[in-house]
Order: structure tokens, then C-alpha cells, then sequence
């Protein structure tokens, strides 16, 4: 069953007019260097292979990256226009980068889509977390702890400037990291961010995990 939410950023159409029209202001043309870096370079990045979703994913920058690191990548959006530019710039679907049109908070469609609970290595953030509504943050780490299996990760970039109104929504790092202890995850990085975009200095990067063993990969051959 879906969550009600309020108008208008709850509804597709809105961001598909935002994509149309290029009221897109959000666009990188890229993965967020601070991420991009991350994964790339840091001891602590995790390590594919894996399945990973990016909620609201855009244009699929962020996917696209994961897949070039060796992940499988589902980049999930419930905006067609914002797919259908994902697929243009990344392509099609296939085996190692996937795109669901779906609304992250409809639990039945993500698990006929493939994606019930514990089915995720991982989940990247990247300006899903501020364009929703503040009172659905609940609800987006709710999704975020019954998607992952245990041990699984929760990279994000959170945009967490101090303005009213959005979106983007800002965030206050402390209620934020408050939050995701509170759901069970386990901080093992959150700072400010280094390498953002200009306009973006007030980034804070994250990396959670939740608690448990990953499951033993399956051995070919074995019964
Ligand atoms: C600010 S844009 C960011 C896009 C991309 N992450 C980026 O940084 O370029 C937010 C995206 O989240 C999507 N979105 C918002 N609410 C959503 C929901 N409930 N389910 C799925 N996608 C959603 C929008 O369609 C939009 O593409």
C-alpha cells in the first residue's frame, strides 16, 4: 500500500514538467564528485560486487558510476521524463544497470519489481533525501533499513543548508544522524562533505550500515 503524501512533489507529472521544461536546477551532468571520489578512492568504500539502488536517481548519474565500479546498479525514479533521459545518456537496461519507474514509498510495487525486503547490498543518496517532503524522511529511512540485508550500506550526500521552504529541503546534520541510529543503522563515516560542486559546500557525506552478517554468496556447483 502507498503512503499518502502531500501535493505537489508527490506527484510524477510535477518533476516530469521540471525535466521538460530544464527547471532542473539539481543537474550535475555527472555523479556527485564527493561521492565519485569516495567510492573511488576511500579504505572505507564499499567494495562490489553487490546490488545497489539509487532512490530518485535522475538523470542516472549516480547508477551509471556504480555499475563502472562493478555494481549492479537499479537506478529507480518515479518520473518517466527523468528515466527516459537516464536512458538516453546510459542507455538501455541491462544485466548490470536497471531502471524501475516507481515510487520509492509503494512497498508492493518495489517487491514486484524485485526488490522485497533485505534484497539490497546497498543504496546511494544523492538529492532524493531533500526533494521529498521533510515529513516522509521517516518513511525514506523506514524503505531504506527494509530494503538492505544485514550488513548492508546506505551511502549518502546529504544537502544540509539552513534555508526554509523547498525543495531542496535542508538538513541538520545532528537530526539526521539521529534518525538513521534511531532506525538500527550504524555510522561508520559523516562529515562535511570535501570535493562539492560550488553552491553545494554545505554537503555532509555519510556512510551507514545495517547491523548484521552479509549473506554467504552462493558457490557455483554447491547444493
Ligand atoms: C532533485 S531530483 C535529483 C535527481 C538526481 N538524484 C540528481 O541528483 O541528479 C529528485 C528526484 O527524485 C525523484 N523522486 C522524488 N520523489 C520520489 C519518489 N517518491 N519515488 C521515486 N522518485 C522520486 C524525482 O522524480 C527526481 O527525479
Amino acid at each position: 500500500m502507498s503512503i499518502p503524501r502531500p501535493a505537489p512533489i508527490a506527484d510524477p507529472s510535477c518533476w516530469d514538467q521540471r525535466y521538460r521544461e530544464g527547471g532542473d536546477g539539481w543537474e550535475l551532468g555527472q555523479a556527485a564528485p564527493p561521492l565519485a571520489q569516495f567510492l573511488r578512492t576511500h579504505p572505507l568504500a564499499p567494495q562490489s560486487p553487490g546490488r545497489v539502488l539509487v532512490p530518485g536517481c535522475g538523470r542516472g548519474h549516480e547508477a551509471a558510476l556504480l555499475e563502472d565500479l562493478g555494481f549492479t546498479a537499479i537506478g529507480l525514479d518515479f518520473s518517466g521524463e527523468a528515466l527516459r533521459e537516464a536512458r538516453r545518456l546510459h542507455g538501455e537496461a541491462r544485466a548490470t544497470l536497471q531502471w524501475l519507474q516507481a515510487d520509492l514509498f509503494d512497498r508492493q510495487a518495489l517487491t514486484e519489481a524485485g526488490l522485497p525486503p533485505g534484497s539490497l547490498s546497498g543504496i546511494v543518496e544523492h538529492t532524493c533525501f531533500c526533494a521529498i517532503d521533510p515529513g516522509l524522511r521517516q518513511d525514506y529511512i523506514a524503505t531504506v533499513c527494509r530494503l538492505l540485508a544485514p550488513g548492508g550500506w546506505l551511502l549518502g550526500l546529504f544537502w544540509c543548508h539552513g534555508r526554509q521552504g523547498g525543495p531542496p529541503w535542508g538538513s541538520d546534520p545532528q537530526l539526521v544522524e539521529a534518525q538513521l541510529r534511531q532506525a538500527g543503522l550504524v555510522a561508520e563515516i559523516w562529515q562535511p562533505a570535501t570535493d562539492s560542486v560550488d553552491k553545494r559546500n554545505d554537503e555532509w557525506l555519510g556512510l551507514w550500515r545495517q547491523p548484521g552478517q552479509p549473506p554467504a554468496p552462493v558457490e557455483i556447483g554447491s547444493c
